[in-house]
């Protein structure tokens, strides 16, 4: 097994180099990172950074909201009115790569759902803003086992191309499962007519451009297979004739499609990991909003895990659903 341990991590500025939509409220974000004090740490597939969704000019930059037993936190009139969010926002690694010396390339899709995510797709290229990363402990990479399932679903999509990867470089065959509501939502680029019956092809370019092939699903029937990705990838299953020893999951997507994922795997015992997400404030271990049961030996049977620090990727059997 690759070890992949928790990387250093640090707070770096870092330029816009492309910022385009790639689909129906998507967006693709390449930053490029040119610290000549820090190269940005090493980072694995399933690690997040934290953007701050606002800009660098003015007070708000270096201004601390510092709350103590007596006094409440202080907050500055632009944050109170600006709409521009206080807390950084978890988005997951896409990929990353060193484009020349002493600049890091990273690699994220985003989609816009709300304040922070409607910030950075106003973002310009050559716009700066602050990334704290890399964060959470990435996806154990299994490299006793030929064949991996990347699941994805929406915008949990972006990770797996990170792990098809890394996957490819360790010789791993990756299988991409990706699932959309409708075809306008899926943040990839489509080459080719994806197969209707659910059968893995070179259809999309991010994941051929990393070795694997995809099955592409949309619950409308407007792209590819018609119905859910897990239905998919349980077909699959199936038909492949792939051995359950021979093969592990990494999924990340909606709760409700990852714990799908999570059942079929330990009732045909296929080793899986899941990335969870949560809201998260800090992003490092410290604020505590972000706890997931996770199965232990104590006697309760579980303990609180932090998503942001012992995760976003856990073991599918050690999850305690809610
Ligand atoms: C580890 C991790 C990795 C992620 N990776 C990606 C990614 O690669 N691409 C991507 O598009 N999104 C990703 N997300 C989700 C992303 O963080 C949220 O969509 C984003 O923070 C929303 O910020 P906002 O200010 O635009 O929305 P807000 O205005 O804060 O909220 C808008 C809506 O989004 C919901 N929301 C906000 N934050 C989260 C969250 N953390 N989890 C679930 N729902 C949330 C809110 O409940 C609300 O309904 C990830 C989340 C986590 C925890
Ligand atoms: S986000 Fe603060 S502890 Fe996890």
């Amino acid at each position: 097994m690759c070890d992949h341990g928790q990387s250093k991590r640090g707070v770096f500025s870092a330029a816009v180099a492309v910022n385009e939509q790639i689909c129906e409220d998507h967006f693709l974000l390449r930053l490029h990172i040119c610290d000549p004090v820090r190269k940005f740490p090493p980072s694995s597939a399933g690690q997040f950074v934290q953007l701050r969704c606002k800009s660098a000019d003015s007070r708000e930059a270096g201004h601390l909201v510092e709350a103590t037993a007596t006094t409440p936190p202080q907050f500055s009139l632009d944050e109170l009115t600006n709409h521009q969010p206080l807390l950084r926002r978890p988005l997951s690694l896409g990929g990353r790569r060193e484009i020349d010396p002493g600049t890091t390339e990273l690699e994220i899709i985003y989609r816009v759902v709300g304040t922070g995510t409607r910030w950075l797709a106003g973002l310009k290229s050559g716009a700066e803003l602050s990334v704290l990363g890399p964060l959470g402990n990435a996806f154990a990479i299994r490299t006793d086992k030929p064949k991996a399932a990347l699941i994805g679903g929406g915008v949990g999509i972006p990770p797996m191309l990170y792990a098809a990867e890394t996957l490819s470089e360790n010789n791993i065959e990756p299988i991409a499962f990706c699932g959309a509501q409708t075809s306008q939502l899926l943040p990839l680029t489509v080459d080719g007519a994806p197969d209707t019956g659910g059968a893995p092809s070179l259809c999309t370019r991010e994941f051929t451009e990393r070795g694997a092939k995809t099955v592409i699903t949309t619950d409308d029937g407007s792209l590819g297979f018609r119905g859910f990705v897990t239905q998919a990838f349980q077909q699959w299953c199936d038909d492949s004739g792939v051995a359950a020893g021979q093969l592990v999951v990494y999924s990340c997507g909606p709760e409700v499609m990852m714990r799908i994922v999570g059942d079929i795997c330990i009732d045909r015992g296929i080793e899986c990991y899941l990335s969870l997400e949560r809201h998260m404030g800090c992003g490092m271990g410290t604020c505590q909003s972000c706890v997931v049961k996770i199965r232990d030996n104590s006697e309760q049977g579980w303990s609180y895990k932090l998503c942001c620090s012992d995760g976003p990727a856990f073991p599918a059997e050690l999850i305690v659903w809610e």
